[in-house]
C-alpha cells in the first residue's frame, strides 16, 4: 500500500509518500480501507521531534490516528459481518496517513448516514474535543463569547454552537480571508487579530458590553489579549496553545480581575473514555446542528498539508484523502 512515512524528524518535506507492507489486523482489530485521515496540529510538532504532546514515535513512523473508511478485513475474533461497514475511529493504531489502517474494533463508530468520510473524520476527534470544550464552557444566551482561531477546526464549531445557544459571538482569526469566513459563520463581530489594535476594535464593537467568556486554543500573546478583554466574573477556557506559547495567568491576576481560568485540555486528557462525546459529535454533524469544515489534500501531498497547517494557511480540519479516492 501507499503511506506517508517519516524517517527523520524535521521539516514537512521529510514526510515521504512510499510503498510499504500492508498492516495486519491483530486480535480484536479491523483493517480499514482509508477514505479520509485527519491531520492533527500536534502531529506537526511531533514531526519536528518536539515532545510537547504525546510521546514521540520510534522512526520510521506513519502518523495519524483519525481515520474514516470501509472495513476491508478483520483480525482474529472479530465478526466478519463488519466487512464493508462504513466506520470512523479517533483511536486508530498510529498509521492513518495510509491507504490501509488498523484499529481496535471497540474504537469504531458507524458513520451516520449522509455524513461524508471527511466530515466524519473531522468530527471524531476535532468535533469531540469541541463538544467536550463546549460542555466545559457551558455557554448560554447571556454570554458574550470571544473565540480565538475562530476559523479553525475547533473554533468554527464553537462559533456555531455559541450562535445556536443565542450567545453574542466575537470570532477572532488571522488575516482577512479567515475573518471573512468567521463573519460568514454568523459571528456578530469578526475581527482580524493579526492587527495590533484588535482588542480596541472588539471593545468599540461591543459598545460597553463586557466579554463574559473566552474560548481559546491559541494562548501566547493572543490568548493574553483575549483574557484582557474579559469583564469581571468572566471565564477563560483554553483547549491548547496553537501558538506554542503557553498563557497561564497568575492566581493574583485572576483574583484581582475577578475572572476564572479553566484548562479544558487538562480535563480532556484525564478522560480515558470519550466514546459518548464522539457519538454526540457525529450525531451533531449528522443532524446539521454543527457543520464541520475541512480542507482536503491528496495523501501523496501530506507534506504540503503539514506545511499549510504550520503556516496557518488552512481553514477547518486538514484531511488527507488517498489519491485513488480524491
Ligand atoms: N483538534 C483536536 O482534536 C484538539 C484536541 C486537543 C487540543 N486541541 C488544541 O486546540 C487548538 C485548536 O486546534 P484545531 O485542531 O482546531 O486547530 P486549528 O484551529 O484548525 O489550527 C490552528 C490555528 O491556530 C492559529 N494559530 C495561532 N498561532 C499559531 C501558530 N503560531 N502556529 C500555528 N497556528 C497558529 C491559526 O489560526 P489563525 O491564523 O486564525 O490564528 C491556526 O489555523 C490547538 O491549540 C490544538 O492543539 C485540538
Amino acid at each position: 500500500m501507499h503511506a506517508v512515512v517519516l524517517h527523520v524528524f524535521g521539516p514537512a518535506e521529510n514526510l515521504r509518500y512510499e510503498t510499504v507492507p500492508d498492516p495486519v489486523p491483530g486480535p480484536g482489530e479491523v483493517r480499514v480501507s482509508v477514505r479520509a485521515a485527519g491531520v492533527h496540529q500536534i502531529e506537526t510538532a511531533m514531526r519536528e521531534g518536539l515532545a510537547i504532546g504525546p510521546p514521540l514515535p520510534e522512526l520510521p513512523a506513519i502518523f495519524g490516528g483519525e481515520v474514516a473508511g470501509v472495513v476491508e478485513s478483520v483480525g482474529p475474533g472479530v465478526d466478519e459481518a463488519l466487512v464493508g461497514t462504513e466506520v470512523v475511529t479517533g483511536h486508530g493504531r498510529p498509521g492513518g496517513y495510509a491507504e490501509l489502517a488498523v484499529a481496535d474494533v471497540s474504537s469504531l463508530h458507524r458513520i451516520p448516514s449522509g455524513l461524508s468520510h471527511e466530515a466524519a473524520v473531522t468530527m471524531v476527534v476535532t468535533g469531540t474535543t469541541a463538544v467536550f470544550l463546549l460542555d466545559v464552557a457551558a455557554l448560554t444566551s447571556g454570554d458574550v463569547v470571544l473565540v480565538t482561531s475562530a476559523a479553525g477546526g475547533i473554533g468554527r464549531l464553537v462559533v456555531q454552537h455559541a450562535r445556536n445557544v443565542g450567545a453574542t459571538v466575537v470570532g477572532a482569526a488571522g488575516g482577512p480571508a479567515k475573518t471573512a469566513a468567521v463573519a460568514e459563520l454568523g459571528a456578530d463581530i469578526a475581527v482580524d487579530y493579526n492587527l495590533p489594535d484588535w482588542p480596541d476594535t472588539v471593545r468599540k464593537a461591543l459598545d460597553g458590553r463586557g466579554v463574559t467568556a473566552v474560548v481559546d486554543g491559541v494562548e501566547g500573546d493572543k490568548g493574553r489579549a483575549a483574557f484582557g478583554l474579559l469583564a469581571e466574573g468572566g471565564r477563560y477556557i483554553t483547549i491548547g496553545a496553537a501558538s506554542r506559547e503557553d498563557f497561564l495567568p497568575t492566581e493574583k491576576e485572576l483574583k484581582e480581575r475577578g475572572v476564572s481560568f479553566t484548562d479544558a485540555l487538562a480535563l480532556l486528557l484525564e478522560r480515558q473514555d470519550r466514546s459518548a462525546e464522539e457519538a454526540r459529535a457525529l450525531a451533531a454533524a449528522a443532524d446539521g446542528s454543527l457543520v464541520p469544515a475541512f480542507q482536503t489534500f491528496p495523501l501523496s501531498q501530506a507534506a504540503a498539508a503539514h506545511a499549510a497547517l504550520e503556516s496557518r494557511a488552512t481553514t477547518g480540519k486538514v484531511v488527507l484523502v488517498p489519491d485513488a479516492h480524491m
